[in-house]
C-alpha cells in the first residue's frame, strides 16, 4: 500500500468493475464485510472508503475509525445502517439515475410476462408441446383495460407510470405527499390505492417504513383479477400473505423481482404457478451495471479528493 493513496475496502462481491478501477485508482483491500474484526488494527485506521456490496451495519461503520464514505452499488441502500453513518458523519452515496431506465423496462416487461404468461409459453414450444398438442392455451388475465397503482413514485416509479401511461393505462400512485408536477391519481393511504386499482406496482426501496406494507389486506383489495409486481425490497412484500392470496386465488397472480431472504426464494412461491419469478434482474444489463459501478467509483473519487459526492442519498 502507498502511503499517499487513500484506502478503500470493496466490502462483499464486487461489481468487476468497481474492483478495477478501485484498484487503479486507490489502494485497495478486499474483505467480507462480516470478516472486518481480522483486519489489524493498523489496517483498519488506514480505510477511508468503502464500495459496498454487502451489508454494512453499525457495528461495521464503528470498526472503521477513519472512515469518510460508504459508496454503495445500487440504488437501494437498506443494507446500509445509512442513519448510523450519519452520527459519525461518514458520507453514504448510492446509484440512482443510471438505472432507472432499465429497471422501468424491466418492470414493464415483467408485468407482461406476468399477465400474458409468457415463460411458461416459451416453455411450452421448447418442450414441442405445439407440436403436438396444438396451440398454447389462452391467458385469462390481459394488460388490457387494467388500472395500475405504483406504490412509489421516485425517479424509478415515474419511469414505469409514463410507460404504462403510454400503454393507455390509467395510472393512480401512493406516496406519502403528493407530487405537484403529476396528474396521476394520488392516494394517502396505500389500501385506498388497491381498492382503486387491480394491478400493483411496488417500486419502493425499502426498510423499516414500508416492512410488510403490502399485506394481506391489500392484497385482497386488489381483488380477484389483481396481479402484484414487486421490484423494489422484498422486505415490502408480506411473503407469507402473498402465498396464501396466490394460492387461494385472492389475487390473480404476482410478478417478483425481488424477495424477502435473497437468494432464498421460499419453495411454496416457487410451487406457484401464478407467479413469475426472476432472480433480482431489474438492472442487470452490462451497461446499466457498468453505469453503476463508475458512479461508485466517482462517488468515492470525488469525496475522498474533498469535494461534494456525486449521488449522497437522501437525509
Ligand atoms: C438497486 O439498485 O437497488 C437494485 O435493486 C439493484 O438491482
Amino acid at each position: 500500500m502507498s502511503a499517499d493513496r487513500a484506502v478503500v475496502l470493496l466490502a462483499g462481491k464486487v461489481h468487476p468493475r468497481v474492483r478495477e478501477r478501485v484498484e487503479a485508482e486507490f489502494d485497495a483491500l478486499s474483505i467480507d464485510a462480516a470478516d472486518a474484526g481480522l483486519l489489524s488494527d493498523e489496517t483498519r485506521n488506514r480505510i477511508r472508503g468503502v464500495a459496498a456490496a454487502t451489508r454494512i451495519s453499525a457495528e461495521f461503520i464503528d470498526s472503521l475509525p477513519n472512515l469518510e464514505v460508504i459508496a454503495n452499488f445500487g440504488v437501494g441502500y437498506d443494507a446500509v445502517d445509512a442513519a448510523h453513518a450519519a452520527t459519525r458523519k461518514v458520507m453514504v452515496t448510492n446509484t440512482p439515475d443510471v438505472l432507472s431506465d432499465e429497471v422501468a423496462d424491466t418492470t414493464v416487461g415483467l408485468l407482461l410476462n406476468t399477465v400474458r404468461e409468457l415463460p411458461k409459453a416459451e416453455a411450452y414450444l421448447r418442450a414441442g408441446r405445439w407440436v403436438t398438442e396444438g396451440a398454447y392455451p389462452l391467458t385469462s388475465l390481459t394488460l388490457r383495460g387494467r388500472t395500475i397503482g405504483i406504490f412509489g413514485l421516485g425517479r424509478i416509479g415515474l419511469e414505469i407510470a409514463r410507460r404504462l401511461e403510454a400503454f393507455g393505462l390509467s395510472i393512480h400512485y401512493h406516496t406519502r405527499t403528493k407530487r405537484s408536477d403529476v396528474a396521476y391519481t394520488w392516494h394517502e393511504k396505500l389500501i385506498d390505492m388497491a381498492r382503486a386499482v387491480d394491478t400493483l406496482v411496488v417500486i419502493v426501496p425499502g426498510g423499516a417504513a414500508t416492512e410488510n406494507a403490502v399485506n394481506a389486506d391489500v392484497l385482497a383489495a386488489l381483488g380477484e383479477q389483481g396481479v402484484l409486481i414487486s421490484v423494489g425490497r422484498g422486505s415490502t412484500i408480506d411473503e407469507p400473505a402473498l402465498i396464501s392470496a396466490l394460492a387461494d386465488r385472492t389475487i390473480a397472480a404476482a410478478g417478483l423481482d425481488v424477495f424477502a431472504d435473497e437468494p432464498n426464494v421460499p419453495q411454496a412461491l416457487l410451487d406457484l404457478p401464478n407467479a413469475c419469478l426472476l432472480p433480482h434482474v431489474a438492472s442487470a444489463s452490462v451497461s446499466t451495471r457498468n453505469g453503476m459501478a463508475d458512479l461508485v467509483v466517482d462517488n468515492l473519487r470525488e469525496w475522498l479528493a474533498g469535494r461534494p459526492a456525486i449521488t449522497p442519498v437522501p437525509e
